[in-house]
């Protein structure tokens, strides 16, 4: 009460205004209609106040209106994170000793839980330390599609199906909002590589469009009701994505009816003529004062700022265009922080520590578990320390820091813990652990630490280290390595693209020789990618364990010797080789990386397991456990219904092993007869139950009338692109099964 009273005193006595004591002026009223609040501020504010508050003032944040009372805005990467403080106009660390947060798991073990439950356990506990962290947007989650295992950024996204995606980020998003934080969608959209980012061209058929690229933002968009967005460095159809008419206007504002910001990617504005009028809202990044690269201090040059200002003053611009945009970043600040009764947050809590393990855990997918040569039946995994006295761990990945490093999603956390450590926490003294490295990569002096001098690194003797992981493994009992990738640049990292699909550093040369030395090698791959596999057979074990975070030696430790039952299903594909990705299959440059600055997604909606001839060797939708579960015969509530009508399934789960474990139901539809040639099938229904051995548990799922739909563009309207979805009566087949490859259910419906 006082704090009001005071706040409208000061307010009005700053503003010259006659406010009532006791009564707060209509924008700061929470007890009015946001929009009316909105309208209320805006006709408070000067031009040069609503051209302030459309762009930054600093690396990551925009100035508020300071004589309103109006906070300043402030935005953190994002989306595994929160990112440490920098300096106000560098990128490097500003050496903070309060800012080291919780590192969750990056967002493609998020999207292999196939568990909503557990995107919403990010999204609040990452929104929390977001706005303990006094940050009101959240530069993430990102949801662009795995169109080619070589983009440097895949980690930070959720995998190849926009389904799967759809439905793990609207919890994402419901998460961090609920803590009065606003999440930052990125990168709207067609952001599917690094090379070449910042120009360019895609070019894509509207069906793909509509069916493969936008369905997570739409999502986010109509479901999540995310309040910011991040169109992205790339063009489409000619113009960047900040700039784009087509992607802005028409389809975001115009189709989705978007009333959140459209926040610019960093540096991704280009023109003040274009931004003004095709509907971006916030100008962050840019480096330029329009002439020369990396001016600092340089925000009144930005294209949002004096540009815009005097374009406005001298009449070239409509201040009815500028008001769009102010009353979006308003409507921003009602919603975060101008919301009093947000919670306050918490910051690099057990509670996350747990929540970041819990999503690790079941995320790691268990990718081959059969017997070791010449030791029984038993599967090489779970370990047991009665039987394997003497471990040896070998790999970098093993002791390698993977919060640091892949570019803005990079962390500063107050604890990572490296699968080693993870290991022998689990072990203690139940065995002895020897770690060799194996191989070795060039050190990379971590990004935005200038200050950080790395010890100089000597040559590099790969057959050295080799030989002597090959020397230690014949005297233990098991092995395990730990490879992959690591973030370096080329290795999942922001920026630029792999070179290559296969393992870095000799990795495969390596693990045929431990497996030779020791059949009892499991391998762990560490990635935000997949990775050619060509030892696959030779070994008993392998184990996708992404980048899991501050959690993450404790979660794979827990797993690998047992503590877990894994329940991860990969959300991409991992095929034999590139070239049977479809941006690769025939080696036309114009697929990949782009022609000229174009790319053309001409493989249209063969993406991952959409294309028949993808060759996985680890499917979509694929993932062991250390029990085995039976699907019993799936049942409808109905085999035949009407349009705007879904169907209700149930599967039942009996868990025929000894342990408890989870397993995710997936249907896939098959459409029989349709006038646009349609994938043979499509993900659009999964659940994960939880069963005890013995026992069987249904999962229902529905599907609801878009399941069965799809986008023709010769039947969408001008006003309105949506109309092009269309559900087509006929028969339609619900595959179910376990993954995109084992789907030994087919059931049969009509759509009337
Ligand atoms: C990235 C964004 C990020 C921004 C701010 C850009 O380079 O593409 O994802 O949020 O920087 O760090």
């Amino acid at each position: 009460m006082y704090k009001k009273l005071f706040l409208s005193l000061a307010l009005a006595a700053a503003i010259g205004g006659t406010a009532k004591a006791d009564k707060p002026l209509p924008y700061l009223d929470d007890s009015l209609p946001i929009e009316q609040r909105v309208e209320d501020a805006l006709k408070r504010m000067t031009l040069e106040e609503k051209v302030a508050l459309i762009h930054a003032q600093s690396k990551f944040s925009s100035p508020g209106v300071k004589r309103l009372g109006i906070p300043e805005n402030w935005m953190t990467d994002g989306p595994h994170g929160i990112r440490a403080e920098v300096f106000w106009d560098e990128w490097s660390w500003a050496n903070w000793t309060n800012d080291s947060c919780t590192a969750f798991p990056a967002l493609t073990a998020l999207a292999a839980t196939w568990n909503p439950d557990m995107a919403l356990l990010y999204g609040k506990s990452i929104g929390s330390e977001a706005r303990y962290r006094n940050k009101n947007v959240l530069l993430g989650p990102g949801v662009n599609i795995y169109r080619t295992p070589l983009n440097g950024r895949n980690f930070e996204y959720m995998g190849e199906d926009p389904y799967l995606t759809s439905r793990m980020v609207v919890p994402y998003i419901k998460g961090v909002q609920s803590n009065g934080v606003a999440t930052c969608v990125k990168h709207y959209a067609l952001n599917n590589q690094e090379f070449d980012r910042d120009h360019v061209d895609v070019r894509v058929d509207d069906r793909t469009l509509h069916e493969i690229y936008l369905p997570a933002f739409k999502a986010a968009v109509l479901e999540g009701d995310t309040w910011s967005i991040m169109p992205g460095y790339n063009k489409y159809n000619g113009d960047h994505a900040c700039e784009n008419t087509t992607l802005l206007l028409d389809i975001l504002k115009g189709d989705w009816g978007f009333d959140g910001v459209a926040v610019s990617d960093w540096g991704a504005v280009h023109n003040t003529d274009k931004v003004v009028a095709n509907g971006l809202d916030m100008e962050f990044g840019s480096w330029t004062n329009g002439l020369n690269w990396g001016k600092s201090n340089a925000y009144d040059d930005y294209y949002m700022a004096d540009p815009y200002l005097n374009g406005l003053r001298s009449g070239k611009y409509s201040v009815k265009d500028l008001d769009d945009k102010v009353r979006r970043v308003l409507r921003l600040s009602m919603r975060t922080t101008m919301d009093r009764n947000r919670p306050y947050g918490s910051f690099a809590t057990e509670e996350h520590a747990a929540a970041a393990r819990q999503i690790a855990e079941e995320g790691i997918v268990l990718l081959k578990n059969s017997a070791v040569k010449g030791k029984g039946k038993t599967p090489a995994l779970p370990l047991n320390t009665d039987k394997v006295k003497k471990i040896l761990v070998v790999g970098e990945n093993a002791e390698h820091i993977m919060t640091l490093g892949g570019g803005s999603s990079q962390l500063k956390t107050f604890r990572e813990i490296s699968p080693l450590q993870g290991i022998r926490n689990v072990v203690g003294d139940k065995a002895e652990i020897r770690f060799v490295q194996g191989y070795e990569s060039p050190q990379e002096p971590p990004q935005d630490r200038p200050d950080v001098k790395l010890p100089e690194q000597g040559p590099i003797d790969l057959d050295a280290l080799r030989a002597q992981a090959v020397e230690a493994a014949k005297q233990a009992d098991a092995v395990i390595f730990i490879g992959g990738l690591n973030k370096n640049q080329h290795q999942d990292c922001e920026g630029v693209d792999r070179e290559s699909y296969s393992l870095p550093y000799e990795q495969d040369k390596l693990i045929d020789a431990l497996v030779k030395a020791n059949p009892y090698t499991v391998v762990v791959i560490l990635s935000g990618n997949a990775v050619s596999t060509p030892w696959r057979a030779k070994v008993p074990a392998i184990v996708e364990g992404w980048y899991s975070g501050s959690e993450a030696g404790n979660a794979l430790a827990n797993v690998l010797f047992g503590r877990v039952n894994p329940s991860g299903k990969l959300p991409f594909t991992f095929a034999e080789k590139l070239e049977d990705y479809p941006a690769h299959a025939t080696g036309d440059k114009s697929l990949y990386p782009g022609v000229g600055g174009i790319v053309n997604y001409s493989e249209g909606l063969n993406v991952g397991y959409r294309y028949k001839d993808i060759n996985a060797v680890f499917p979509f939708g694929y993932g062991l456990s250390y029990t085995t579960f039976k699907l019993g015969k799936p049942t409808v509530d109905k085999s035949s219904f009407g349009a705007g009508e879904g169907v209700t399934v149930t599967v039942p789960v009996t868990n025929t092993g000894k342990t408890a474990g989870s397993e995710v139901v997936q249907i896939y539809v098959a459409d029989k007869q349709s006038s646009l040639p349609r994938p043979e099938k499509e993900l659009k229904g999964f659940k994960k139950v939880a069963v005890e051995p013995g026992q069987t548990v249904n999962a229902v799922i529905t599907l609801d009338a878009d399941a069965f739909k799809y986008y023709d563009p010769a039947k969408a309207s001008k006003d309105n692109r949506e109309t092009g979805w269309i559900a087509e009566p006929g028969d339609f087949e619900l595959l179910v099964g376990t993954s995109s490859a084992s789907l030994p259910y087919k059931v049969p419906v009509t759509l009337k």
